[in-house]
């Protein structure tokens, strides 16, 4: 069985006549204790209290701080626009028990000298740390991206204090490429950044 079939609960595929990267994703990737699923504006209370802590949005380069109601909402919506234009793929990832919403996962498409490729992003609210959960989401979400987005090269960029994500992405399959240092007036000024790389075989 292709790995792809082990997690798809619908089918995931281009959408006849639209743009070639809108992908018709209805549905779920489920795994044993996890649902990746499109966002919903009834996402965006949730995702404004876990995000609002400064432990979650300090480690990531680009969520604001303070994060209202307000950013939530822009979120889901321009993930959705995102999504129809083939830019950027958002999905939640929630728990298959009571379905709370945990985090986010996301990949942002990029174009560089004619070749495609994403950059993934990702947050866990704290009170869902350390039990394994981005680790099982990271899994599929990478299928997802090479069977059905036909990514080839998948970034990530990690804050080099930030241990957590960098051992998420090598158990994953992610390899250092670089580390630099960046200014980053919103993080505080001069950071360390760690660039990884994971590549299909
Ligand atoms: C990074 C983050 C998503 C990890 O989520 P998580 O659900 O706790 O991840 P997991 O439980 O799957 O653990 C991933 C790895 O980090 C380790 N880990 C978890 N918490 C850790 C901590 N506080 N310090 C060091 N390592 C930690 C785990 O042991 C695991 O490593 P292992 O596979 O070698 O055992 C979460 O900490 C987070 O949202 N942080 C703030 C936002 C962020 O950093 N986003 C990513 C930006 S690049």
């Amino acid at each position: 069985m292709e790995k792809a079939e082990k997690y798809w609960s619908v089918k995931a595929a281009a959408q006849p006549g639209a743009a070639p990267r809108a992908i018709a994703f209805s549905g779920a990737i489920n795994t044993d204790r996890l649902r990746l699923r499109r966002l919903g504006e009834s996402d965006a209370h949730t995702i404004t209290r876990l995000v609002s802590d400064w432990e979650v949005s300090k480690q990531t380069i680009s969520i604001a701080n303070p994060y209202t109601l307000n950013e939530a909402h822009k979120f889901i919506r321009n993930g959705e626009t995102d999504w129809q234009d083939g830019t950027q793929y958002v999905l939640c990832i929630e728990r298959r028990t009571d379905n709370c919403l945990i985090g986010t996962i996301s990949i942002q498409i990029y174009r560089k000298w004619g070749r495609r490729y994403g950059e993934i992003g990702y947050w866990a609210g704290r009170e869902y740390w350390g039990k394994g959960y981005t680790g099982e989401a990271i899994e599929p979400f990478l299928v997802f991206c090479r069977s059905t987005l036909g990514l080839k090269t998948i970034d990530a960029k990690v804050f080099a204090e930030n241990e957590a994500s960098l051992r998420l992405l090598k158990r994953a399959g992610f390899r250092e490429v670089t580390r630099k240092t960046e200014h980053l007036p919103h993080r505080g000024g001069r950071r360390k950044v760690v660039h990884l790389r994971h590549k299909s075989k």
